[in-house]
Formats: structure tokens, C-alpha cells, sequence
């Protein structure tokens, strides 16, 4: 492991933090970037290990998904994910990570029944996960669940466009375009106190209007690059998950391609006898 850690470029370019990039990034720090014009740079870790990684890289904001569900758990959706299982995960990511601000979701049922229910879990993902944030999805429906959290001065990101913990009633992960309402919810979460916004899977000159109308930084995932920062799962991107393609998911890498041929290069190895070989013995 510190072999590669060791062999990151790390921080190319301008990040969230600029000057201090050493030091842990904060919420102001997210908001300060949208002023200066710095894009924020944002990954999905689960693990220790891959947050680890993540953090060495330099990335900005690591989210603790539900997004788990699926590419870990191995569920068609994130529906079943427990608040529990997230604090599990943000603990495990807490540990591998030094600089990158964490934010959690809330998963599906841990924040609609009332603000109070939304308030008691922020505050076991926080008490117990150890999160810097936390995020839900919903606009005008989740203003009252964010504003509770954001009140108890734990930092919320809000999430509108194709919020998948919708998925039974919008039928699929679709692409969202009811400019109207998308603005409507966003201004409604930046109201309700939220210090960003994810937009996902909205068409890209709408993503760029919205951005335009707020004051807080949008992070967008399938939302073009007008918005302040980006976010993918990291599954996706480096070719870990292939159960899904989206279009706006570009390839960075093939990991999953090169796990399995390691792995039958050593099952080959083992099977002819030539791993171990004698430097991997003991005397
Ligand atoms: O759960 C997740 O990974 C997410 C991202 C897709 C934004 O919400």
C-alpha cells in the first residue's frame, strides 16, 4: 500500500483548500472555492483503504454513498441500505482520510418521517461516523429535514435532479428536465441552509442556470461542467462496477480488468507450481 500511495502525483492542480492544502478541507473552505472559481473535486469511498487512496490523490470530498448498496452490497438500488451500514462505512473511511472533507448520506427512510428523525441520525452519523457532513436527497420536500440539521450547525449537502432513493416512482435512473421544478428545489435547499447542492442527471444548460442562481457551490454528477465541482462513483470510473454505463461516467482506468487477470495470472501460478517460489519462503 505505500508503495503506491508513495507513487501519487497528489493535489495536481488548484484544490479546495489552495495555499493550506495540507490541512483538513472544511465546509468554508468548499464555499470560499465556489468565490474563488476553484473546481471542487469530489469521490465516493466506502473503505478505509480506498479513501486512503482517494485522499492521496488530493480529491476534495469524499462521499460516504448509499450508492454502497449497489456496488458493494450488490443490490439493483440503494433502497435497503441501513443507517447503521453508513455509520460502519464512515468509520472505516474516516480512518483513511487526512485531508478530504467526508460527508455522509442519509439513506432512504432516515430523514423523511419527520425533521426530528432527520436530526437524531445526522447526529449518529456524526457522533458515531465520525462525518464532517451530511447529505439527502429532495428538494422542497427534504427543506424542513435540512434545515433541522443545518440548525444543530451540522453541515448539510443537499442532492436534486435524479435522486435515486426515487427510483420506484420515477420508474428508472432517468435524466430529470423540468427546469422549473430543478430550480425550485435547489433554491429550496439552499434556503433551508445547505452549504452545497449536488445536481444529477439534469441536461447541462440547465445545470448551468441553476449554479448561476445560487450562492452555494452544485456539485454535478451527469450535469455538464458548468456546475462548481464534480462528483462520480468511484466504482465507475476506474472500472470496478459493470453492471451499469452511464453515459456521463467517463473510464479513468480498468482496475476491475486488471484485478482479473491478476487474480488468473496467481491461480495459474499456484496451480503450476511456480508461485511460491523460493524468495517467497523462509529459510
Ligand atoms: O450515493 C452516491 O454515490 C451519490 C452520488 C451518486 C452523488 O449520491
Amino acid at each position: 500500500m505505500s508503495a503506491i500511495i508513495k507513487a501519487s502525483n497528489g493535489h495536481a492542480g488548484s484544490s479546495a483548500n489552495g495555499a493550506n492544502e495540507k490541512r483538513p478541507v472544511t465546509v468554508p473552505d468548499f464555499l470560499a472555492a465556489r468565490g474563488r472559481g476553484t473546481r471542487l473535486t469530489m469521490l465516493t469511498a466506502y473503505d478505509y483503504s480506498m479513501a486512503r487512496l482517494l485522499d492521496t490523490a488530493g480529491v476534495d470530498g469524499i462521499l460516504v454513498g448509499d450508492s454502497l448498496g449497489m456496488v458493494v452490497q450488490g443490490q439493483t438500488d440503494s433502497l435497503a441500505v441501513t443507517l447503521d451500514e453508513m455509520i460502519y462505512h464512515t468509520r472505516m473511511v474516516m480512518r483513511g482520510c487526512r485531508r478530504a472533507l467526508v460527508v455522509v448520506d442519509m439513506p432512504f427512510m432516515s430523514f423523511q418521517i419527520s425533521p426530528q428523525q432527520a436530526l437524531e441520525n445526522a447526529g449518529r452519523l456524526v457522533k458515531e461516523g465520525g462525518a464532517r457532513a451530511v447529505k439527502l436527497e429532495g428538494g422542497v420536500r427534504s427543506a424542513e429535514a435540512i434545515q433541522a440539521i443545518a440548525t444543530a450547525d451540522i453541515p448539510v449537502m443537499g442532492h436534486v435532479g435524479l435522486t435515486p432513493q426515487s427510483v420506484r416512482r420515477l420508474g428508472g435512473f432517468r435524466v430529470q428536465r423540468d427546469e422549473a421544478k430543478l430550480l425550485e428545489d435547489a433554491l429550496a435547499v439552499e434556503k433551508a441552509g445547505a452549504f452545497a447542492v449536488v445536481l444529477e442527471c439534469l441536461p447541462s444548460e440547465v445545470a448551468q442556470r441553476i449554479t448561476d442562481a445560487l450562492k452555494i457551490p452544485t456539485i454535478g454528477i451527469g450535469a455538464g461542467a458548468g456546475c462548481d465541482g464534480q462528483i462520480l462513483v468511484t466504482y465507475d470510473m476506474l472500472g470496478l462496477y459493470d453492471e451499469l454505463h452511464p453515459r456521463f461516467v467517463k473510464q479513468y482506468a480498468e482496475v476491475g480488468q486488471q484485478i482479473v487477470q491478476a487474480v488468473s495470472e496467481y491461480c495459474q501460478e499456484v496451480r503450476e507450481g511456480k508461485f511460491p517460489a523460493a524468495e517467497h519462503g523462509f529459510r
